[in-house]
């Protein structure tokens, strides 16, 4: 089985508390794009799940047996063979490794016909990982999702069907850690429910030009102050014409508006010429 694993923008991103368990308490508009892993997933001889990433701590495999344990004994006694073909950069703030244990999880739901539905598949998604309930959802239910608590809660937000939005991705080629950029972090001490309600009737709009005003992400002035080359990459992104650039995530990619496909392949020409790895994508809507 064959399945495209989409990697997601956080269109906004709030941080709250730091909770007693280490997490942090947050609040994100999460949308998948279709810059995508290619996942060949297939039926795995005696019982074992292995994948082909390299990763130490493989997403995948973590997902299948997350998986497995929850499925009924019948089964239980799936094996898989994963295999990942890379296109969204590890460290990047797009949710690489969670996007590829979504689609483990969706693709896997049906080869071991296991038939969760899709609210209970994200739940689980949060034993593998914090962004993963929220891109069982978006991947599943194609469009974006509020995502709040430690990532655990989520919901399909409204959003414009017919209206996907052109954005260029830029990637400086540096790691950026989760842990580290949350732990240099401000939480906010007040809430402004109008970043959450500006993101909301911008998405139902459909217009770029409301999207890109809502956009907001906490974690960039903690992310630009470790790495200095998200700055540099955020400032070549906006001179190339991009509108409200922002970084995704913990970092260390940046994304803007475009109002075309065309406009969007001009701009990530003139980032790549200047070293960055751009990239022109589409939002998943339903
Ligand atoms: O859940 P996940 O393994 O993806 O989280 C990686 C790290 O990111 C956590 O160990 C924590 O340091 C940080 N994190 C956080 N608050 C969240 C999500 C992640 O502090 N809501």
């Amino acid at each position: 089985m064959r399945t495209e694993a989409y990697a997601k923008v956080n269109l906004t991103l709030e941080v709250f508390t730091k909770r007693v368990d280490g997490y942090h308490a947050l609040r994100s508009v999460v949308m998948p794009v279709s810059l995508s892993d290619t996942l060949e997933i297939s039926p795995g001889a005696d019982g074992t799940i292995t994948s082909d990433t390299g990763y130490a701590d493989d997403l995948c495999v973590k997902a299948a047996r997350v998986l497995r344990e929850a499925a009924d004994p019948r089964a239980a006694e799936g094996g898989c063979r994963i295999s990942v073909t890379k296109r969204i950069p590890a460290g990047g703030g797009l949710g690489g490794g969670s996007a590829d244990a979504a689609a483990v999880l969706l693709a896997l739901n049906r080869l071991w016909q296991v038939g969760l539905p899709l609210a209970e598949l994200a739940q689980l998604g949060a034993a593998v990982g914090s962004d993963v309930p929220a891109l069982v959802l978006a991947q599943g239910g194609r469009g974006p999702v509020l995502m709040e608590g430690r990532g655990e809660i989520v919901s399909p937000l409204p959003c414009a069907a017919e209206k996907p939005i052109w954005l260029v991705l830029a990637n400086p080629g540096v790691f950026s850690s989760t842990p580290e950029v949350f732990r240099a972090s401000v939480p906010r001490v007040t809430d402004e429910p109008s970043i959450l309600y500006n993101m909301r009737i911008a998405l139902e709009s459909g217009d770029p030009t409301a999207v890109a005003a809502a956009l907001q992400n906490d974690l960039e002035a903690p992310a630009c102050s470790l790495h200095p080359e998200i700055v540099t990459a955020k400032a070549a992104l906006r001179e190339a014409g991009a509108a409200g650039c922002l970084m995704s995530g913990s970092g260390s990619t940046v994304f803007g508006v475009v109002p075309t496909e065309a406009a969007g392949r001009e701009i990530a020409a003139s980032l790549s010429a200047r070293g960055l790895t751009a990239w022109v994508a589409h939002t998943i809507v339903r």
